[in-house]
């Protein structure tokens, strides 16, 4: 058991749909089933380099919060205490100020910290415990690529926006006779392509993990043409490994456009791309992720008083349980392309270009 009267919660990172979820359960579960106080610190570590930012959470301040995508508390992907980023005399310079933040959040009087975030964020938890404070873990990222953990909160949501947009562009597609080339998020990993894109009726995905060829992704839109098919679906991932053909024409512009430029090239139809982008990480958590943000939230709150801490919460065969954060950083969840998911796409028609 553990001493805790006060808590911190962080949120880092990229955004996902459902910070707000866990932020708001774990203030819940902290004030109600505890008795604690709760500090929400904004941007990241920010709110600890200057504690003047940092601002009570409230029952009254988490009201309402449930449905609303980003966070309340504000994020970055920069912000890394251990290596901080600062100008001084129009110099760029990098120092380690993770010592004023461990003393700011004492100051504040905060007795352990959530930090809800990706794995970078986990990994500069990771080091805060390491010098002694008291961090426990919720995993976030709508890429779904965390090892240690079966699903992240914001998959889900990220999967109803691209399923959606790629259910629009089936209509025109299917009107204009065109090949339609949809790039989505998905930096390390193809969950969200290859998830999106069997729930959106893609005809052809592209991912990380599985290499192809420009002229086979053209030769199944050949045939799809023979048989009668006119249209075609491509959804490409933006972290896919672009083969020799496409690198000596890569431009740095999304990838999406490149897969675009060269089918338009070699299949002579007409190809429109869109690129999704940051819509996937926005809008309204979907129920499945409001109730995992929501049970993360608690179970994180539960470890604190548990003094579990050096862990993370994560979703194991349906249950919530601890991990250790030093062995659950730095290990990537990639697609299997002889998995489950990619044989039962490849059973009902998709093509990876390979
Ligand atoms: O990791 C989540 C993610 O959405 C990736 O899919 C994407 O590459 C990245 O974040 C974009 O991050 P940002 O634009 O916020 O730097």
């Amino acid at each position: 058991m553990s001493d805790v009267r006060c808590i911190g919660i962080a949120t880092g990172g990229g955004d996902a749909p459902g910070l707000n979820a866990v932020i708001r359960a774990a203030t819940k579960a902290a004030i109600l089933k505890h008795g604690w106080k709760v500090i929400g610190i904004p941007d990241g570590f920010d709110g600890l380099i200057w504690p003047e930012k940092s601002f009570e959470l409230t029952l009254d301040r988490v009201s309402g919060i449930l449905p609303r995508g980003g966070t309340i508390l504000g994020t970055t992907n920069r912000g890394n205490p251990f290596r901080y980023c600062t100008e001084e005399n129009g110099v760029e310079v990098v120092r380690d100020i993770s010592d004023q933040v461990i003393a700011n959040s004492k100051k504040l009087g905060i007795d352990a910290i959530i930090t809800i975030g990706g794995d970078g964020s986990q990994k500069i938890g990771h080091e805060l415990f390491q010098k002694g404070m008291k961090i426990v873990g919720v995993p976030k990222t709508i890429d779904n690529d965390l090892s240690a953990t079966e699903l992240t909160f914001g998959f889900d949501t990220a999967l109803h926006t691209v399923s959606d947009a790629i259910d629009k562009i089936h209509n025109t597609a299917a009107s204009h006779h065109r090949v339609m080339v949809v790039e989505v998020m998905g930096r390390d990993c193809g969950w969200i392509a290859l998830a999106g894109g069997i729930s959106g009726g893609a005809h052809v995905i592209l991912i990380p993990e599985i290499p192809f060829s420009i002229h086979n992704v053209c030769d199944f839109i050949a045939k799809r043409e023979q048989s009668g098919k006119r249209f075609t679906i491509v959804v490409v991932a933006e972290g896919i490994k672009l083969p020799p053909e496409l690198k000596q024409i890569a431009h740095g512009g999304p990838v999406g456009n490149l897969v675009g430029d060269a089918i338009s090239l070699i299949s002579n139809k007409e190809v429109r791309v869109s690129v999704l982008g940051h819509i996937q990480r926005g809008g309204s958590p979907s129920p499945y992720d409001r109730v995992l943000a929501t049970r993360f939230g608690v179970a994180a709150v539960d470890l604190i008083a548990e003094g579990g801490f050096g862990k993370m919460v994560a979703l194991r065969a349906g249950s919530i349980v601890a991990v250790d954060v030093a062995r659950a950083i730095g290990h990537l969840k990639s697609v299997q392309p002889d998995g489950e998911l990619v044989r039962t796409a490849r059973a009902i028609g998709i093509g990876f270009g390979d």
